[in-house]
């Protein structure tokens, strides 16, 4: 309980000094939604100037907890075009990885929005959770575009990501890891 209350007193006085971070809610397994919208990076950034981490899912349980955590706070994105970062990146070669762990997204726990990723105009490099309907599911999106985003409190046994020297990549054109879904079956997806 001490540890607790200590850790949401850090976040709040953190939070408080930082102009991009408007933390709502908070739940037991401690997620944070922003209300302000911002690029992939300064989401990032905002999580760790807080002490947090973006968002990640490596198993069926955080799947389940991070949708509950959006149920209970009734912070469901209405607009089925906007969603939430999470730390998901498409790397170079392809591959998307949560940046936060390092680890490659899907290996024990996979939530693709259906036809996606899409990489739409080969620049969707950026992971949201979104809503579409009433299924919450991700959806690689514009890095360089505002989203509001999910922090989370960063796993004590980890995994942890490290930093990868640049990030460049993520707004340049990447046609590596596309599937090739036919677009007369998808025709909007972003
Ligand atoms: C893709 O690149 C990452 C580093 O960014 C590396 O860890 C991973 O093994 C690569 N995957 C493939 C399939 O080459
Ligand atoms: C990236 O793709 C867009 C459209 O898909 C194109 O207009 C642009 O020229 C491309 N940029 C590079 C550097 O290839
Ligand atoms: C996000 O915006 C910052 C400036 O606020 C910029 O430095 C950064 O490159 C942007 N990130 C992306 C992915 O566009």
């Amino acid at each position: 309980m001490f540890n607790r209350v200590v850790f949401f007193l850090t976040v709040a006085v953190l939070a408080a000094n930082l102009s991009l971070c408007e933390f709502v809610k908070t739940w037991d397994k401690s997620y944070f939604a922003s209300k302000e919208a911002v690029n992939w990076t300064n989401a990032k950034q905002a999580c760790r100037d807080a002490g947090l981490e973006l968002a990640s899912v490596l198993t069926e349980k955080e799947k389940t907890s991070l949708e509950k955590f959006i149920e209970k706070n009734k912070i469901t994105p209405t607009d089925k075009w906007t969603g939430y970062w999470l730390s998901g990146i498409r790397h170079r070669n392809g591959t998307f990885f949560w940046d936060s762990t390092g680890t490659q997204i899907g290996e024990a726990v996979t939530n693709w929005q259906l036809g996606e990723p899409s990489n739409g105009y080969h620049r969707e490099h950026c992971v949201e959770l979104k809503l579409v309907d009433v299924e919450l599911g991700w959806n690689d999106y514009f890095c360089d575009e505002n989203r509001r985003y999910i922090c989370q409190n960063i796993r004590k046994e980890g995994p942890h990501g490290q930093d990868l020297p640049d990030y460049r990549f993520l707004t340049e054109n990447n046609t590596l890891g596309t599937i090739d879904y036919s677009y007369d079956d998808y025709p909007l997806i972003e």
